[in-house]
């Protein structure tokens, strides 16, 4: 442990080979270890990762890493939230009862830029060298259309994490649901044991109790009035397509349904908050490509029996690029349990 880093009761590693060490006392003890991956700016969406964590691990290790490599040239690596003291202090109160007692977190793992990418690491991509991880032919598709460099950054990371972290089962949220699904796929391919792929657990999205907004560490760049009364549209507009799509609408009628509600919102808002939608889209969740324009509910539970569909969005809220989606369908078939 190094004592560069703030004073916390839980313990905190910033390096691989401290944490090892720690690692090891786990696998002599026979723990399970739970590991939820983050960037910070921890809210209860992050807190839901962990608390499932805690009731299904007997130790559960948070990391906490800006990944520069997931973050394009021109995006907000500079202005991301940054709040590790905060951050700790949440996550200090954190507890979950259990047959036996308590469980709090065990461990949080901050690292460094240069302890994750001892090669170095450029946001260019054509100036990068090293090692890299590439899903390919899953990361073009949602949010890689917008972000064609996101996936190669969030899979180089999670891969050199779960390497340093070796977690028994590794926690994701719904909220970004390409990127677990991408990831699972990973585990899959490379043959990964820490996680198995079927211990990579997706939890559903956390939301604002009161506006559905989900939450995001990027909420933290809106006004009040954004987050309250603009940003949230996104799941009305999901709500529209999904109550349009159960009512047996083409998938085209469907994202006009959404389509619509982001332009009543732009008329409310009368040009006081630049409101851009990116995209509203029907997805396969396997393949990730898109639901045809002609395709009913019907017809597509003909066409694969018991797959669900992937309904996501990508909203600009002034400069606040913000991502939702609902599974229309059988949410469990994707692991995905409430
Ligand atoms: P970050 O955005 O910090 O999110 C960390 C984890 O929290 C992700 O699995 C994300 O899906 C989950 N999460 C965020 N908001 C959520 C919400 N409202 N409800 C449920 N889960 C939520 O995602 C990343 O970091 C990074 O890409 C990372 C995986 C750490 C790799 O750098």
């Amino acid at each position: 442990m190094s004592s560069s880093l703030p004073a916390c009761s839980i313990p905190l590693f910033d390096t691989v080979a401290s944490y090892r060490q720690w690692r090891r006392n786990a696998y002599d003890e026979k723990k399970s270890v739970g590991f939820v991956p983050t960037m910070g700016a921890l809210h209860e969406g992050h807190l839901s990762l962990v608390r499932r964590s805690l009731a299904e691990n007997d130790l559960t290790v948070l990391s906490i890493f800006v990944n520069p490599a997931q973050f394009a040239p021109h995006e907000d690596l500079a202005t991301y939230p940054r709040t590790l003291p905060r951050d700790l202090a949440l996550l200090e109160q954190l507890s979950v009862s259990v047959s036996g007692g308590t469980r709090t977190p065990s461990a949080v793992f901050v690292p460094t830029v240069h302890e994750m990418y001892p090669s170095g690491i450029s946001q260019n991509t054509e100036e990068q060298k090293g090692t890299f991880v590439e899903v390919k032919g899953y990361g073009h598709q949602m949010e890689g259309r917008t972000r064609p460099t996101f996936f190669r950054g969030v899979a180089t990371v999670v891969t050199k994490l779960f390497n340093a972290i070796e977690p028994t089962r590794a926690y994701f949220g719904q909220k970004d649901i390409q990127q677990a699904l991408l990831l699972r796929r990973m585990t899959r391919d490379l043959l990964l044991s820490h996680p198995e792929p079927q211990d990579l657990i997706i939890v559903p999205t956390t939301r604002d109790p009161v506006t559905s907004l989900a939450l995001s560490s990027r909420n933290a760049y809106l006004t009040a009035h954004e987050r309250e009364s603009v940003a949230p549209a996104l799941y009305s507009a999901l709500q529209a397509a999904r109550v349009a799509w159960e009512g047996n609408a083409s998938k085209a009628e469907c994202i006009r349904r959404a389509e619509a509600i982001i332009e009543d919102k732009k008329r409310e808002v009368n040009g006081s908050v630049d409101l851009r939608l990116d995209y509203i889209e029907m997805n396969d969740p396997d393949s990730f490509e898109v639901v045809s324009d002609a395709m009913s509910r019907q017809q597509w539970e003909g066409h694969v029996a018991g797959r669900p569909v992937i309904l996501s969005g990508a909203m600009w809220v002034g400069k606040t690029r913000l991502i939702d989606n609902i599974i229309l369908g059988a949410a469990h078939t994707l692991g995905i349990v409430e």
